[in-house]
């Protein structure tokens, strides 16, 4: 099967009802991402930054995936798709899809203070003050802070080179070092864009844009890759 490899964004969960960063009315049009999304916001006001994330996880609860999502997990009838998502919350595993790396963490799970090692799923919501690890420290969000590295980056660049197939969805490519995994796609690679807005990248002879939001994109783009499929076959 050909390696399919896809970049998705907070657009790709906006048809969940989780809003996107930077869009209108967007998470950062209402909270100042240095008081939420920082070690030093976190040494500064932890229980600020548990309130955000908190709130963020009860509704990750409550929502589901969307049809893109599923129609991506689909999609591994036809191809080895690998997706690289930028979203901490867990609808593509919940739609199906057996291949996700997450780039800024996961918000349904919560790491030590003391020990990065300790990561421990959350079964509930909401994540307290006096929430202590296995050593005895404050449990944080497993989320990668502004100012934090990016563990699994050379995992999701090494991917990417691999690629047959690359496909960015609802990202605005603003934020690095994710936003310059496209720089990794082998060339002759086809690229397609799924994003009804118009993300940040230098537009170039293999990539298709479609302006779609990703649940039709996604439809649009998989009939598009069948009937290319068959073709050559
Ligand atoms: N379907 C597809 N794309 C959509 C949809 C939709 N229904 N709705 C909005 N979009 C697009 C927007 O046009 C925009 O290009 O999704 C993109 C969202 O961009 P951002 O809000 O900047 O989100 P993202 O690119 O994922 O942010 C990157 O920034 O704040 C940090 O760590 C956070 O992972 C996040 C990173």
């Amino acid at each position: 099967m050909k390696k399919l490899v896809v970049l998705s964004g907070a657009g790709m969960s906006a048809e969940s009802g989780i809003k996107t960063f930077r869009d209108m009315g967007g998470l950062w049009e209402q909270y100042n991402v240095t008081e939420v999304a920082s070690p030093e916001a976190w040494a500064r006001d932890p229980t600020l930054v548990l309130k955000f994330y908190n709130e963020r996880r009860k509704q990750l609860f409550e929502a589901k995936p969307n049809a893109g999502h599923i129609g991506l997990a689909e999609l591994e009838n036809h191809f080895e798709v690998h997706i690289i998502t930028q979203n901490v919350d867990d609808l593509h595993e919940r739609a199906g899809s057996t291949r996700v790396i997450h780039l800024h963490g996961e918000l349904k799970k919560a790491r030590s203070t003391a020990d990065a090692n300790l990561i421990y799923e959350l079964p509930h919501w909401e994540l307290k003050e006096g929430d202590l690890c296995e050593k005895g420290s404050q449990l944080r969000p497993h989320i990668v802070w502004f100012g934090e590295p990016v563990t699994a980056i050379d995992a999701a660049a090494e991917l990417v080179q691999q690629a047959d197939i690359f496909v960015v969805i609802g990202t605005s490519l603003s934020v690095y070092p994710a936003a310059g995994l496209l720089q990794f796609v082998s060339s002759g690679v086809p690229v397609y864009v799924i994003d009804p807005g118009v993300p940040a990248f230098i537009p170039a002879a293999n990539i298709q844009v479609i302006k779609e939001k990703a649940s039709a994109g996604i439809k649009q783009l998989t009939a598009q890759l069948i009937e290319d499929k068959s073709d050559k076959n």
